[in-house]
C-alpha cells in the first residue's frame, strides 16, 4: 500500500526539480529547499528556469495540489522530512570535482535535523565520499540519519520520461532499513532495482556517463574512416547495432557530445583515476577524440567553401548542447563558432529556445529567430544541433536565398541525393 512521505529537496536544478516534481506527483508531499531566493520567487509562480518539455506543467499541477513548496530556508523543510535528496550541483574545477556546495548543502541540512531521517545523494560524486560526508554531518547534529546514494541518470528534454521509466534504480546503502524504506519511495517507478554498496552506486553513475561517450567517440572515429574509405556511418553503426552486445544507442556520429554530464564526468573519472594511481588511456582518448570532432568539421566547412572562410557569411542553426533543451552547457555549438570565426568568418546563429542562454555566452554573432532570413545571402548552412524545426526545412527556397548553396550537416540529417538534385554542395559527417 501506498502511504505519503515528506520529503525534502535540496537544490532546484535538473535533477532537483524533476525529482521533487515527480515524487510530489506520487502524492508525497515535497519541500524543495534552494539557496537563490530569485529563483524560488519564479518557481513559487510558476516559472521554471530552463526549457524541460512537460516540467512546467508537473510542478504547477503540484503546487496547486499542495503537495509541492519552494523555500530558501532549510528550517522550513528540513525539520518535518523523512528523506532528503541532495541535488545541488558538482561543477567540474579544471576536471576535478568541486564538492563545496555539496558540504555547504549537507551542512545546512544537519544544522536542521531534528528527527530521525534518511539523506540521499543524488549529486554526482566521487566513489566512497559518503563516508567523509557522514563525518562531516555529524559534526553538525546529534540526531540519527541514514544516509544513501541514488545516482540520477535521466536526459536534458526527456527528464521526466527518464524519471519515471528509468532503466534501473539504483540504490546504494549500507543499512537494510534505509534500502526498505526507500524502496517503498521508489514504489511506483516500474524498473530493475540494483541494492549496492555506496561506492558501487557512485561509480556505476561514473561507469555509465563513461561509457556512453566512449560509444559515442567511436562512432565518430569510425564516421572519419568512414569518409576516407567511402562508407556511411548511419549504415554503418546500424548494422554495429544490430549485435546486441553492442546495442543501437549513443552511436550516432556527428560533433560529438555536449551537455552538463558527459564531458564533466569523463573529465571527473580520468582525474579521480590519475589521483588513485591509474592512467585512464581509454576515457583521455574519448576526450581527445570529442575535440578533434570540432576541428574536424571546421576544417570540412573550409574546404566545402573552396579553402578560405575569410569574411564569408556562415550561417549555425542549432545552439544548445543537444536538442529539446536551452542548455548552453558544454555545447559544441561555442567551441565551433569561437573557431569559425578565428579563421575569420562571420557568423550567424540560430536556436528554437536556447538563444537567451547563447547570448550570456557567445559574443561577435548574429542572431536570428528565422532560420529563413539567417540564410539570405548566407555561404554556408551548417547544422549544429538538430531540432526537428531545422529537419523539415524548404531548401528549395533556401537555395534561391543562400549566397553559395554549402550544407555541412554536423548531425546527420539531411538527405544527400534531396539536396544535391536541388544543386546543394552537401557533406554530412562520415556519410
Ligand atoms: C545535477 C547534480 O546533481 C550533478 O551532480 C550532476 O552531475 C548533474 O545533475 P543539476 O541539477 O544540473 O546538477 O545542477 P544545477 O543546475 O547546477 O542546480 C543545482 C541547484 O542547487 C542550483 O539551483 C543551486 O542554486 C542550488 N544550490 C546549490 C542550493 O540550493 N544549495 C547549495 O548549497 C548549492
Ligand atoms: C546524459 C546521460 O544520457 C544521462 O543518463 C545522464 O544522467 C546525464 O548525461 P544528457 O547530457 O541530458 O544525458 O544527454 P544525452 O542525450 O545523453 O546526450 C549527451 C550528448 O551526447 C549530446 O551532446 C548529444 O548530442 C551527444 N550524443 C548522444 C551523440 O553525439 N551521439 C549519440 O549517439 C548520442
Amino acid at each position: 500500500m501506498f502511504s505519503s512521505m515528506n520529503i525534502s529537496v535540496v537544490g532546484a536544478g535538473y535533477v532537483g526539480l524533476v525529482t521533487g516534481a515527480i515524487f510530489a506527483d506520487f502524492g508525497n508531499d515535497v519541500w524543495i529547499v534552494e539557496i537563490d531566493d530569485d529563483k524560488v520567487k519564479k518557481l513559487s509562480r510558476g516559472e521554471i528556469p530552463f526549457y524541460e518539455p512537460g516540467l512546467g506543467e508537473l510542478i504547477v499541477k503540484n503546487a496547486s495540489a499542495g503537495n509541492l513548496h519552494f523555500t530558501s530556508s532549510y528550517n522550513k523543510a528540513i525539520p518535518g522530512s523523512e528523506i532528503i535528496f541532495i541535488c545541488v550541483g558538482t561543477p567540474s574545477k579544471k576536471g576535478r570535482v568541486d564538492l563545496s556546495y555539496v558540504y555547504s548543502a549537507t551542512k545546512s541540512v544537519a544544522e536542521n535535523l531534528k528527527n530521525p531521517t534518511i539523506i540521499v545523494i543524488k549529486s554526482t560524486v566521487p566513489p566512497g565520499i559518503n563516508t567523509k560526508i557522514e563525518k562531516w554531518m555529524k559534526k553538525f547534529t546529534k540526531v540519527d540519519f541514514g544516509l544513501a546514494s541514488i545516482p540520477e541518470f535521466l536526459r536534458e528534454g526527456k527528464a521526466l520520461e527518464d524519471s519515471l521509466h528509468p532503466y534501473r534504480v539504483v540504490i546504494g546503502v549500507e543499512k537494510r532499513a534505509v534500502a526498505k524504506k526507500l524502496l517503498l519511495l521508489h514504489k511506483k517507478i516500474h524498473c530493475k532495482r540494483l541494492i549496492c554498496s555506496y561506492a558501487s552506486a557512485q561509480m556505476i553513475k561514473y561507469a555509465s556517463n563513461a561509457y556512453l561517450p566512449t560509444k559515442i567517440s567511436f562512432a565518430n572515429s569510425i564516421s572519419i574512416l568512414c569518409d576516407k574509405f567511402g562508407a556511411n556511418v548511419e549504415e554503418v553503426m546500424k548494422g554495429v547495432g544490430m549485435d546486441k552486445r553492442i546495442g543501437p544507442d549513443f552511436l550516432a556520429a556527428g560533433l560529438g557530445y555536449g551537455g552538463s554530464c558527459f564531458p564533466k564526468d569523463v573529465a571527473a573519472l580520468i582525474n579521480l583515476s590519475q589521483k588513485a594511481g591509474y592512467s585512464f588511456s581509454i576515457l583521455k582518448a574519448v576526450e581527445k577524440t570529442n575535440k578533434k570532432q570540432i576541428d574536424y568539421f571546421v576544417k570540412k566547412t573550409i574546404r566545402l567553401c573552396g579553402g578560405s572562410i575569410k569574411g564569408k557569411i556562415l550561417t549555425v542553426l542549432g545552439l544548445s548542447f543537444k536538442p529539446a533543451t536551452s542548455d548552453m552547457r558544454e555545447a559544441r555549438s561555442i567551441y565551433i563558432i569561437k573557431e569559425l570565426k578565428e579563421q575569420g568568418a562571420e557568423i550567424r546563429a540560430c536556436d528554437p529556445v536556447a538563444m537567451p542562454e547563447a547570448k550570456k555566452i557567445i559574443s561577435g554573432v548574429d542572431f536570428f529567430d528565422d532560420p529563413y532570413e539567417a540564410l539570405k545571402g548566407a555561404d554556408a548552412l551548417l547544422l549544429v544541433t538538430e531540432w526537428s524545426d531545422y529537419k523539415n526545412l524548404d531548401f528549395a527556397k533556401i537555395r534561391k536565398i543562400m549566397k553559395s548553396p554549402v550544407v555541412a550537416d554536423g548531425r546527420n540529417v539531411y538527405n544527400r541525393k534531396k539536396l544535391e538534385k536541388l544543386g546543394f554542395v552537401y557533406e554530412g559527417i562520415g556519410k
